[in-house]
């Protein structure tokens, strides 16, 4: 096969362990079993669990390529994709008590690395590259951040580990929480590449009610709290001086950004003219580092954007460059509209946005596709 090496690095799973303990729960986020026999239905959204519609027909079906490996191979082999960077998809581990988030995070950790062991040495000797990388997970709820900052250290030892995903409340204060340090330094020493990725969205009363939400189902919760979620996650995180205090975190935001891209310059003019903030009482001085230094160094965006506007936006906050733009699928969300479609429409979008985009630069298209995440993530 020829054409550039194409590595997929938004792409998740639910191991099945995960899937027995959602299934074994009544609140969000659990799986539930209709009467009928219909496919069981994933419940992880607040706005999925919306008390005026029938359980059966809450959240959205799950089917085996939520959790079957195999199934993942298939797809990338329909799509094109030689490697893939798996990770746990939301909510993670946020839901899960202090005694029990360590040994939860071990055991997801274990899984993937020994998932991704065991598909690379099946795989076919035409193989380009190495098929399957993951992103561990992280004990949140743990009682002390120590815990956390020691897995980061435990999965860098795991060979097929290239960074971690997490969400984006953190220890459940926000990711500007002081208690989050130790997490950040262990990031930096370990030079994992944190993938931020949203689940909580926005609360209904931003979108009209709750009677708005369900009427739009998961358009908006997906394509507007999503993407403002992640924003207002990682603007905190720069607005309370994490990039000062850990200048070498690599972090990859999911879906472009946000909208960070293109609120950077508005987020910049807006703390130019607050000049201090309030915090405990007391004045200090907002972030040291400016924003586009901090996308130039630190941030590093996915190209799961869906339009040539978006991609676009993404270059230009990078400093103009397509060298921090990694493409991504993000499966198994987004399946194919109809059972005939050979090939995944939300997939198609993507691949079409990054040729458009670049057209006239085969070098940055190979980059976006694979040559990115292969220098940045190490998967050669
Ligand atoms: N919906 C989700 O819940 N998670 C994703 O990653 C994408 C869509
Ligand atoms: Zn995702």
């Amino acid at each position: 096969m020829s054409g550039p090496l194409v590595v997929d690095i938004h792409t998740h799973v639910y191991p099945p362990a995960y899937i027995d303990m959602l299934r074994a729960r009544k609140k969000v986020p659990y799986i539930h079993d209709p009467s009928d026999g219909g496919p069981p239905r994933l419940i992880i959204l607040a706005s999925d669990d919306d008390s005026n519609t029938p359980v059966d027909q809450r959240g959205r079906p799950v089917d085996s390529s939520y959790s079957d490996i195999k199934v993942k191979l298939d797809f990338m082999n329909k799509h094109g994709i030689d490697c893939s960077v798996i990770s746990l998809a939301n909510p993670w581990l946020d839901f899960i008590g202090e005694e029990q988030a360590s040994e939860w995070a071990q055991k997801i950790n274990d899984d993937l690395e020994s998932t991704c062991a065991q598909s690379n040495s099946t795989a076919a000797p035409s193989a380009r590259l190495r098929r399957l990388f993951a992103f561990g997970t992280l004990p949140l709820g743990a009682p002390s951040p120590a815990a956390i900052a020691d897995e980061l250290h435990r999965i860098k030892t795991l060979p097929h580990l290239r960074g971690v995903i997490m969400g984006t409340t953190g220890r459940g204060q926000g990711l500007d929480d002081p208690s989050l340090d130790p997490v950040w330094k262990a990031l930096e020493d370990t030079q994992l590449m944190l993938f931020l990725h949203p689940h909580y969205g926005l609360p209904d009363e931003a979108f009209g009610g709750p009677e708005i939400v369900r009427r739009y189902g998961h358009v908006l919760p997906l394509a507007l709290g999503f993407p403002l979620e992640t924003t207002i996650a990682v603007t905190r995180m720069y607005l309370s001086g994490v990039f000062d205090r850990f200048p070498r975190l690599q972090i990859l935001l999911a879906h472009s950004g946000g909208t960070l891209p293109f609120l950077a310059g508005r987020i910049e003019s807006c703390i130019a003219h607050e000049r201090t903030f309030k915090v405990n009482g007391g004045n200090v001085q907002g972030p040291q580092r400016g924003i586009w230094d901090v996308l130039k160094t630190n941030i590093y965006l996915d190209a799961v954007v869906y339009g040539t506007a978006g991609m676009k936006a993404a270059v230009e906050a990078s400093g103009g460059t397509t060298d921090r733009l990694l493409f991504g699928t993000d499966h198994p969300f987004f399946p194919p509209l109809t059972e005939e479609d050979e090939k995944w429409a939300s997939v198609v979008t993507n691949y079409s946005a990054i040729d458009k985009s670049f057209e006239q630069n085969a070098d940055a298209i190979a980059g976006v596709l694979g040559g990115n995440a292969i220098r940045l993530l190490k998967l050669v």
